[in-house]
């Protein structure tokens, strides 16, 4: 299998490179290779490497700021991504687009299945349900994977800040109100690698299982790191981000489970695997 990986200095890109380079033929790229929002360079790089599958990992990740980002979100979410697909569908490639909880507007009160209709708050989530309905229009063999709260090696995320804010505060506050799954994109790579050896096309959802708020994530960072902090519950009202976040948009993956009986570990244990790689 030829592989080509977008999002190569991203968190998932990076980790899923590093676990299909000593097993696939495989090549990452980033913005130095093509932009994916630039129809012309991106058909260029691709239709030189020719793969039988991209996984899409590119996109404008930055919840708050599409917000008054708006064209950006779009152009990169779902515009670049709808560049990818036709170029796949052009070589006869397959294409994996990685999507979101944040397509959910978190109003149930039980894990979201894929067969649950999207109903996205924020500027980047309906970029995101975009980006889903441009895949599904142009591209048969695709598979569109959603995932929640990402944690990798490469990058920025939530485990990283929680670290570092230990070092720079005596209390830390965080949002209690807002429920979901912890995802380490090490544990993500290994079902997305599963999965694309199956000819089993359409929408899945792959996070870590369990769930939590962020305010008991931030606790099991401390306590599995052994650091002393004081954490403190805060409502969503208090924070005050710019973007709307749902409620609740916790994962089950229930195609996986069914069709293939495959399971994947507990968040904690994911994120007690991360934090012995960080330290
Ligand atoms: N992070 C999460 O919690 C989360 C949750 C659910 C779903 N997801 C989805 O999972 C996927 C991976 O997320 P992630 O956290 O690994 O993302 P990330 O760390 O923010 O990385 C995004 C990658 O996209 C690249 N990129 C952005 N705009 C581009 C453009 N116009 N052309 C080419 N490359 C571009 C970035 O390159 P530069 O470094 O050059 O900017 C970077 O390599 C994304 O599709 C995201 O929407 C993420």
């Amino acid at each position: 299998m030829k592989i080509l990986i977008t999002g190569k200095t991203g968190q998932l890109g990076h980790d899923l490179y590093e676990l299909l380079k000593d097993k696939e033929e495989v090549i990452a790229v980033g913005r130095e290779e093509f932009d994916i929002t630039d129809i012309n360079s991106t058909q260029k790089f691709i239709k030189e490497y020719l793969p039988d599958i991209i996984v899409h990992c590119a996109a404008y990740t930055k919840v708050d700021d599409c917000e008054k980002n708006k064209d950006l979100a779009y152009e990169v979410n779902a515009i670049g991504t709808g560049n990818i697909a036709s170029i796949c569908s052009d070589i006869g490639a397959k294409m994996v687009y990685i999507s979101t909880d944040y397509v959910f507007d978190g109003t149930k009160n039980t894990p979201y299945l894929e067969f649950d209709t999207p109903n996205p708050l924020n500027v980047y989530g309906k970029s995101k349900l975009a980006g889903e309905e441009i895949v599904k229009e142009i591209l048969d063999k695709h598979y569109i994977v959603r995932t929640s709260w990402l944690y990798g090696i490469n990058g920025n995320n939530f485990v990283k800040t929680m670290l570092r804010l230990s070092k720079e505060r005596s209390i830390i506050k965080v949002v209690n109100d807002q429920h979901g799954i912890p995802t380490f994109t090490r544990d993500l790579a290994e079902g997305l690698y599963f999965l694309i050896k199956t000819d089993a096309y359409g929408t899945y959802h792959i996070t870590n299982s369990g769930e939590t708020t962020w305010y008991e994530f931030a606790k099991k960072i401390f306590e599995i790191s052994k650091i002393n902090v004081m954490v403190e519950p805060i409502t969503t009202e208090e924070y005050n981000a710019p973007a709307l976040r749902p409620k609740y948009s916790v994962l089950d993956n229930y195609i996986l489970k069914l069709r293939f009986n495959y399971e994947m570990r507990n968040w904690e244990e994911g994120l007690k695997t991360y934090l012995e790689l960080l330290i």
